[in-house]
């Protein structure tokens, strides 16, 4: 089948060609019915059927005779190690720590939070959960004790998963006092911690409620896998939204794996044995589907990666972990191939570790700039596919197809729309506008299977973050527009949320931050260019009159303060002081007009500006 044909199927009758898809799986208990509109927000998707997304990702393949194939490939640069995991030993270790877990209380239903580094333990912690029907969250490593604390509040887990530290390049990170810091800020309390000791670092126990890790894995009884309904979720996944208070995106069992399975084969083109790679993080949602659930759920290799694609130790270190694993498909994102151009400009490092297999390079989390990717296919003589999504809807909406011939998308677009999602640009009243023509990019209800279905606990927030400003149509929160052929270009996103390195991040939420110092009185932080990592925030603070610190001391005070707060993902280095900040005469702070003068443009202030001298005043504080 190519492109067309596949998306005319999925248009004619999407019932029909997601109940095709969801047939590679084992289900325990067959749907009902397909689609049930009257679930959930906007319907939910196989309702009725039961079945454990462990159960599918492992003792399926198991069972099938593949027990020996290698699921995982742990490379680990900052340890210096490399382990494979086969299908049977990661199916054991799973059931057994599905045990260990089970030992603490932890139930169909119940919530376990995983703050954890990239080691194959976190996968495990994640597949244990699946196995037993409870719903994880992962906490991304680069999160600090607080924005931790919001997600374990939130999320009320039984049990926490930890490591005792990451390993970033030049440092050690303790995890375990972040998660004790946490546990003490939060005013739920799990009952308790299970806690991986890594070599490097031996974390401090609470007696009554921290256990080892490995010591409960070999002490336990191994679990059987639990079927549970293919509407109930998996996991949820806290992201930004565009304020302080992280958004718990939900995703469901049975629609989320029928998605990512079909999609390893659509999207990626592989096939079971291939060996997959994404270099991202499992505290990302591009981590849970294509480090974790969608490469097992095909029966592939996947490689989880524990580095950087710069500095642990060069700039080649992607192309040696391509080259020595046998890497067919890889995935990363865009911000790593600049980092890995600025340092390796004639790609001396990529030819020297020729990753022969390599048939493609998928890239996602923010646009990628054309000469990044038209570098990229030089180098390295594959396609390279600009593919786009969101957190929110767990697999790709636009891809560029290996398994319909129909790659690499021009340069610069994310390719066309996957068959699941009808994808228009509509104007500000939610009118579709003409093909070629730029507005705000949503998508046609239902939203395919694998997509969010809720928030967590918040299902008026979801309706009003996503459906109520364009009735019948789910709001991606990106302006873009749709092609004459059917491409789309993602230009940016319409609300305070930035991309830095790869990251989703809330200008809001650092606003807050700022905020809570005693000596700003107002303060905007936009998400300004940045050559490597696409955007970086820039803070814009005014002080109180009389407050006594010098403007130097107040910015290196906030800059820590970000860093202890949100965490050192924030990046947030850059905080000037100005007189005012511009606004419009009712007072709104013309945060767009701030983000272009730090881009070097033209500031395009409303009519309405309040008084113009203000931008002449951020321009001089910003340099420009
Ligand atoms: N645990 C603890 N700290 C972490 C962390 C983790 N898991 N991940 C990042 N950090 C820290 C970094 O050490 C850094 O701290 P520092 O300020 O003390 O140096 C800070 O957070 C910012 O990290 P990062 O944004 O990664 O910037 P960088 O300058 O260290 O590296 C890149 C730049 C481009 C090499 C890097 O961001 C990268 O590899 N990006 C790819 C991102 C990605 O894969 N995203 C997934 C979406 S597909
Ligand atoms: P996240 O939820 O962290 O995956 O971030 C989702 C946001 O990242 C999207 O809403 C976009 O703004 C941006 N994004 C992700 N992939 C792409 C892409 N390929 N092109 C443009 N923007 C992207």
């Amino acid at each position: 089948m190519n492109y067309t044909q596949a998306y005319a199927a999925w248009m004619a009758d999407q019932e029909v060609a997601w109940a095709k898809a969801a047939e590679g799986l084992l289900w325990r208990r067959r749907w009902e019915r397909v689609f049930d509109p009257a679930m959930g927000t906007y319907g939910q998707w196989f309702a009725g059927g039961s079945l454990n997304v462990a159960e599918n990702a492992l003792d399926r393949h198991v069972a099938a005779g593949h027990g020996e194939r290698t699921a995982l490939i742990w490379d680990s640069p900052v340890t210096e190690s490399v382990r494979h995991v086969s299908y049977a030993e990661l199916r054991d270790r799973t059931a057994k720590v599905a045990g260990a877990l089970r030992a603490l209380g932890v139930a169909a239903g119940d919530r376990v939070v995983i703050y954890m580094p990239m080691v194959p333990e976190a996968a495990i912690a994640m597949l244990a959960c699946a196995r037993l029907g409870a719903i994880h969250s992962v906490v991304f490593g680069g999160f600090a004790a607080p924005e931790l604390a919001k997600r374990i509040e939130d999320a009320t887990p039984r049990v926490v998963v930890c490591a005792s530290c990451g390993i970033e390049p030049g440092r050690v990170v303790a995890y375990k006092p972040l998660l004790d810091a946490a546990i003490g800020i939060s005013a739920h309390k799990p009952d308790a911690c299970l806690v991986l000791q890594r070599p490097m670092l031996n974390a401090a126990m609470t007696p009554g409620r921290d256990h080892d890790f490995t010591e409960a894995e070999a002490a336990a009884t191994p679990a059987e896998p639990v079927p549970v309904a293919a509407t109930d979720p998996l996991y949820i996944l806290y992201t930004s939204g565009t304020t302080g208070k992280p958004k718990g995106i939900v995703r469901d069992t049975g629609g989320y794996a029928v998605a990512l399975l079909n999609s390893m084969r659509m999207i990626y083109g592989v096939a079971p044995e291939d060996v997959f790679w994404t270099a991202s993080d499992v505290g990302w949602v591009v981590g849970h589907s294509y480090i974790v659930y969608g490469p097992l759920l095909l029966g592939c290799t996947s490689v989880m990666y524990e580095g950087k694609p710069v500095g642990t130790p060069d700039a080649g270190a992607f192309w040696r972990v391509a080259a020595q694993h046998g890497v067919r498909v890889f995935f990363t994102a865009p911000t790593a191939i600049r980092a890995i151009k600025q340092q390796d400009p004639e790609g001396a490092l990529m030819r020297a570790h020729r990753p022969a297999k390599l048939e493609a390079l998928y890239l996602a989390g923010e646009r990628c700039d054309p000469p990044t990717a038209v570098w990229a296919a030089e180098k390295l003589g594959v396609p390279v596919v600009d593919h786009w999504w969101q957190t929110e809807t767990g697999w790709p909406i636009t891809a560029g197809f290996r398994g319909y011939g129909l790659f690499p998308p021009k340069p610069g677009s994310g390719g066309r729309a996957s068959p699941g999602y009808e994808v228009v640009a509509l104007d500000d009243a939610g009118k579709p506008l003409p093909r070629g023509e730029s507005g705000n990019l949503a998508i046609r209800l239902p939203m395919p299977p694998g997509c969010a279905p809720t928030l967590w606990h918040d299902a008026e927030g979801f309706r009003r973050a996503y459906l109520a400003d364009f009735p019948g149509w789910y709001r991606t929160g990106d302006a873009g527009m749709v092609d004459g052929d059917g491409d789309v270009w993602v230009m940016g996103r319409t609300d305070d949320i930035i991309n830095v390195a790869g990251h989703r991040l809330s200008t809001g939420a650092m606003e807050e931050v700022l905020a809570a110092h005693p000596a700003v009185a107002e303060c905007a932080v936009v998400g300004a260019r940045d050559e490597v990592k696409g955007q970086v925030p820039i803070g814009l603070v005014v002080l109180k009159a009389g407050s006594g610190a010098t403007p130097e001391e107040v910015a290196r005070e906030l800059v820590a303060m970000v860093r202890e707060r949100i965490g050192p993902v924030a990046a947030l280095r850059d905080v000037r002081v100005v007189p005012r900040l511009p606004k419009t005469r009712s007072g709104k702070i013309l945060r767009g007009s701030i983000r272009r003068i730090a881009d070097g443009e033209d500031p395009q202030a409303p009519p309405t500006i309040d008084d113009p001298a203000a931008l002449a005043e951020v321009a001089a504080a910003l340099g420009r």
